[in-house]
């Protein structure tokens, strides 16, 4: 998940952590261990291992931002694809930020191909409060969690696709459907660099995509997360303006004035879309989310600001996100209206917006019922891996998926990590060892069947032609 949004989203990621540090004590967690060691049954002991340590190997690997050590991953990653005589390609969209695309052909070129795509780089992290260091990878024996920065967001599902790859090649299973795999980087800085540009290149054009997996979120519970759309980014700064004063005097109309009166409204604005989540009534990625993130006002002095002056100029910055099918008419005009009125000598500007929408004017999501039969197939998969997927949600911050759906292919959002804390980006980012495997057999039977779904191939081949 793209970095600058983590804090706001989850600003309660550390407590469930300790909090499943206090109850993990001896029984519960037996208990769930052994549950978990059933589920990876249809490893051997020494295929278990192998898996787990190639995990391990990746995760050592310090692709951390902001100077990703990208040449060993691709170097690693791409030994896994000969080991496995998929063909490999580097690809440089952006100077010094490899991407790496692998491809298993299927035997019906004319079908759409499956993209599984992953992020190579990780953010940064804080060794000191780690309880294993963050590129170490520490098995600890008595849980089987595997410490590292990445293990969740999203080294586990890069590798987790291999390992499907793996077995299935070892099943002699042969796809229909031809399967890329990307490994891109830069997600973490916002992604264009990396999934953007491979979107909006001629090789993904060439590649006819009709499918992309990509990341989603840990769930605490035994159901699988999987995420349709997300919201939009919409970075805005609204700037007042008003006749300056002395501080002693009482009058209408200054800056502050201003802007505090639009404050006041995006406050009631934001409270109450809260109050919609607190209420159950909508999930946190159905609402508009509006956070302050500055206040910018006051005339600077040498000991601070000065103190009997009221300034002409106050601004402040939003980070507003937006759910692909809110009203964006309603709220620009609320925007316009109610929190930067010129009435009031204000104005407002967007440093970074996102449109809700795809490339054609519909709105940016897959859709997760059965008018999509990739849903389908999703969904039976998972009931024949035993897994159960959750509702789907919108993912309330950014992922690569976007560059995707906004070119209108269908995205699914979605890492295999059950019964696991949320602690992408926190502090001892972990993943137990058994629901990694589960992950893998998971994959097996989603990419299995969206390799074998032949669908109506002359409606594909006539849109290819289109
Ligand atoms: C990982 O790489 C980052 C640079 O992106 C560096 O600051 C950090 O110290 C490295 N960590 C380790 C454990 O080598
Ligand atoms: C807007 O600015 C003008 C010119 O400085 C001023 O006369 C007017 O009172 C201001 N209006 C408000 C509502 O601040």
């Amino acid at each position: 998940m793209e970095r600058s949004n983590r804090l706001s989203s989850y600003p309660l990621l550390r407590f469930p952590f300790l909090l499943f540090l206090l109850l993990s004590s001896s029984a519960a967690l037996t208990a769930a261990t052994s549950e978990n060691a059933n589920k990876g049954a249809s490893f051997s002991a020494a295929e278990a291992e192998a898996a787990v340590s190639r995990f391990q190997e990746y995760l050592r690997i310090n692709t951390s931002q902001p100077d990703p050590d990208y040449a060993t991953a691709v170097r690693f990653l791409r030994a896994q694809a000969d080991a496995l005589s998929l063909e490999s390609d580097v690809f440089e969209f952006a100077p010094g930020k490899p991407l790496l695309l692998l491809r298993w052909p299927g035997r019906i070129p004319s079908l759409h191909a499956l993209l599984l795509n992953s992020h190579t780089d990780v953010v940064p992290a804080e060794p000191l409060k780690w309880v294993y260091p963050p590129f170490s990878a520490a098995l600890d024996p008595s849980t089987g969690n595997i410490y590292a920065r990445g293990s969740q967001d999203m080294k586990c599902v890069g590798l987790q696709y291999l390992e499907a790859l793996r077995r299935l090649r070892a099943a002699d299973f042969a796809p229909d459907r031809t399967i890329y795999l990307s490994f891109v980087p830069d997600e973490e800085i916002g992604g264009n660099d990396g999934a953007g540009r491979f979107a909006a290149s001629e090789k993904f054009q060439k590649m006819k995509v009709g499918v992309v997996l990509d990341e989603g979120l840990a769930s605490p519970g035994e159901e699988y997360r999987v995420f349709y759309g997300e919201r939009s980014p919409w970075w805005l700064v609204i700037r007042a303006r008003g006749a300056p004063g002395h501080g002693a005097k009482l009058y209408d109309g200054s800056a502050m004035e201003n802007l505090m009166k639009s404050v006041e409204a995006v406050r009631r604005f934001r409270a109450a879309q809260f109050d919609l989540v607190k209420a159950g009534v909508k999930a946190e990625g159905e609402v508009v989310s509006v956070n302050l993130v500055y206040l910018k006002a006051g005339t600077p002095s040498p000991t601070g600001f000065v103190m009997n002056l009221q300034p002409s100029e106050a601004e402040v910055g939003l980070d507003i996100r937006v759910p692909p099918n809110a009203d964006t008419e309603a709220l620009e005009r609320r925007i316009a209206e109610e929190w930067a009125p010129s009435s009031r000598n204000m104005t407002f500007e967007f440093k970074h917006k996102v449109s809700v929408h795809d490339l054609f004017g519909k709105p940016a999501i897959t859709a997760a019922d059965n008018s999509n039969p990739w849903w389908m197939l999703l969904e039976e998969a998972m009931k024949k891996a035993n897994g159960k997927l959750s509702k789907p949600e919108i993912f309330p911050a950014s992922t690569d998926s976007r560059f995707f759906r906004e070119r209108g292919i269908p995205a699914f959002g979605f890492s295999p990590m059950a019964n696991t804390p949320i602690l992408l980006h926190g502090h001892n980012e972990f993943l137990n060892k058994d629901e990694y495997l589960k992950g893998i057999e998971i994959y097996e039977s989603i990419i299995k069947a969206f390799a074998s779904y032949k669908g109506d191939t002359k409606d594909e081949e006539s849109r290819a032609e289109l």
